[in-house]
């Protein structure tokens, strides 16, 4: 956090916790924390995320960003419940993610989550998956495979109107920076703060950070006394996502406010039709015969082929380019 000696709040002038160049505001510890979920709450009426009586499920990772999302959504009273998938990273990370998400719920007052635990659930853990593909498919890419389908299934049996998860501004500037860098036109189409549903087994995803720099979700986290765990997943280590971020702080660095401008000058050309990407094309889907969920290769979802013939998996470059 930049705090210079003798910044004070906009507000009330007592001694800031935060200063924001790129919306030229500083403010103190309270209005901070006033602050944050006002401006997430704008974001969910903005992009129309889901409606107060909603039932939403929020990913999350143990992180401070989808623990600082679940706590602002609590505290803007809506109906939320958290899952946390364990993946059955080793290195005790997942271990220790996991008993971050617990110790949080508890320490407010029991807030409801669920553990899909993929281990016990479908009989081995995602870096034991990655293991037994014999065409090399990425532990990412499986991961994010599968923490989609788990998300969509457990949306779909408990009746919830979204999936809310905790990608902030930079990634997402991050993300739109590769694409546009790589001109990945159906990427691009497909960047919104809203994902629409498009099948009754696929859920809604919003991203009511979308807005949020990184910045201020550590300092919210810090300043609510949010317990995370800071190691980056052991597989994400490199990610070309990382190299953008920094990039992008270079830039804000000189330029505050870039990269807010960078990310909603893109969603506005896409909204005006300045900027259009091909539309998808349409593609004949069928339900999955196992789970449901729909397909376009055959009988069986990717999900359902992975865990059928583990060693025929592939990895496609998906993950890296969708946040
Ligand atoms: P990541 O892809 O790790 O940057 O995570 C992006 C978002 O996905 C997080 O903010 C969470 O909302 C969600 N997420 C990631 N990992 C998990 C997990 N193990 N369980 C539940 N949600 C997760
Ligand atoms: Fe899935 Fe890192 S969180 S491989
Ligand atoms: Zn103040
Ligand atoms: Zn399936």
């Amino acid at each position: 956090m930049s705090v210079r000696r003798g910044m004070r709040c906009r507000k009330c002038g007592a001694p800031a916790v935060i200063n924001m160049p790129q919306h030229k505001l500083a403010l103190c510890e309270e209005h901070y924390l006033e602050w944050v979920p006002a401006r997430v709450g704008q974001t969910i009426k903005r992009f129309r995320m889901f409606r107060p009586e909603d039932k939403v499920l929020v990913a999350v990772s143990g992180g401070k960003d989808s623990l600082a999302l679940w706590d602002i959504l609590h505290r803007l009273g809506y109906a939320v419940e958290g899952l946390y998938i364990d993946l059955g990273i080793g290195g005790g990370y997942s271990a220790q993610s996991k008993e971050k998400v617990q110790a949080f719920a508890e320490t407010r007052g029991g807030l409801p989550f669920r553990v899909v635990d993929v281990r016990e659930t479908y009989g081995c853990s995602i870096p034991e998956l990655a293991q037994r593909s014999r065409r090399g498919a990425k532990t990412c890419s499986l991961c994010g495979l599968v923490k989609r389908h788990i998300m969509n299934r457990i949306a779909y049996e408990g009746g919830f109107a979204a999936i809310a998860t905790g990608h902030n501004l930079d990634d997402e500037a991050a993300v739109l920076m590769q694409n546009t860098l790589h001109w990945q036109a159906g990427y691009l189409g497909r960047q919104a703060p809203v994902l629409p549903s498009t099948h009754p087994h696929l859920a809604r995803k919003v991203k009511p950070l979308c807005l949020m720099y990184e910045r201020e979700m550590a300092a919210y986290s810090l300043v609510r006394g949010i317990n995370y765990i800071y190691d980056e997943c052991p597989y994400s280590v490199g990610a070309k996502t990382i190299f953008y971020k920094e990039l992008l702080n270079q830039l804000e660095g000189r330029s505050p406010g870039a990269k807010l401008h960078f990310y909603l000058s893109f969603l506005k050309a896409k909204e005006e039709g300045t900027i259009r990407f091909m539309e998808e094309e349409e593609v004949q889907m069928q339900n999955c015969r196992r789970c449901g969920q729909p397909t376009t290769a055959g009988d069986l979802c990717a999900f359902c082929r992975l865990w059928e013939r583990p060693e025929m998996a592939v990895c496609g470059p998906a993950e890296e380019f969708e946040a």
